[in-house]
């Protein structure tokens, strides 16, 4: 298992200050996502979708929502906490990418290409890329430019925690983030930064018509979401 995911797998993560921070997160995250769900019957797919603790939001506007999770303790605490939900399926990283070709009208992969190596994210590119039904669309959110990136994500905690009533506890954790293992993992494990161009040239290698969408879903306006369709399927 990569550092990345261990590092991810705890009950709640050093990286959201606290349950608030936790909660606004990802309602913030999946009111985004459900803006992009294309029908009320889409078959969705979040790829790396952590806690993902308001995923009913985004399973509220669409038929079927599979969550792929690869760390197991939050990949269990999703399991517990979306049991019996009708429409939501909690499943491993593997079985999402084993999934029978051309299922999806939309796949997520919100704010994990940074830890993966780019063969890895090449790789799912192209198992995506199978698994989208015909007019399908993949969206590839939070890349995370090459410069001043880690201050520009300071700051936009700072902010978001300003406008949702967690400031202190956004700079208590910023320092909580700087003791923890983030910056040990993010010079052995690497980080991924990629330009516009340079993501933009990825996804077109891959097949797909891809553009940067005018917003980041969640709250860093810094880094870029991509919208991306499948040529020719
Ligand atoms: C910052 S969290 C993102 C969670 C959620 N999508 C969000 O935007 O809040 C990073 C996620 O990437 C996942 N991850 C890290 N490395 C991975 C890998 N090699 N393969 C699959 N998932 C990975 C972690 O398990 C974690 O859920």
């Amino acid at each position: 298992m990569s550092d990345w995911i261990d590092f991810y797998d705890f009950k709640h993560s050093v990286i959201y200050v606290n349950a608030r921070h936790r909660d606004v997160h990802y309602r913030t995250i999946a009111e985004d996502i459900r803006k992009l769900v294309p029908s009320p019957a889409a078959v969705v797919l979040d790829y790396g979708c952590g806690e993902a603790t308001s995923a009913d939001l985004i399973a509220a506007a669409c038929g079927q929502l599979v969550l792929a999770e690869a760390a197991p303790n939050v990949r269990a605490s999703l399991t517990m906490r979306y049991a019996g939900h009708p429409k939501i399926a909690v499943v491993t990283a593997e079985q999402a990418t084993a999934w029978k070709q051309s299922s999806f009208d939309l796949i997520v992969m919100h704010s994990v290409a940074q830890y993966l190596k780019e063969a890895e994210l090449d790789r799912l590119l192209a198992v995506f890329h199978s698994l989208l039904k015909p007019g399908g669309i993949f969206v590839l959110g939070d890349i995370v430019p090459p410069h001043f990136a880690a201050p520009a994500a300071a700051f936009a905690l700072l902010r978001f925690g300003a406008a949702n009533g967690f400031f202190w506890a956004a700079a208590f954790g910023l320092m909580r983030i700087f003791v923890s293992d983030y910056l040990r993992l993010k010079k052995t494990a690497g980080l991924a930064h990629y330009t516009e161009e340079a993501i933009l040239k990825k996804l077109k290698a891959a097949g797909y018509a891809a553009e940067r969408a005018a917003h980041n879903i969640g709250h860093n306006q810094r880094r870029m979401t991509f919208l991306c369709r499948i040529d020719g399927k």
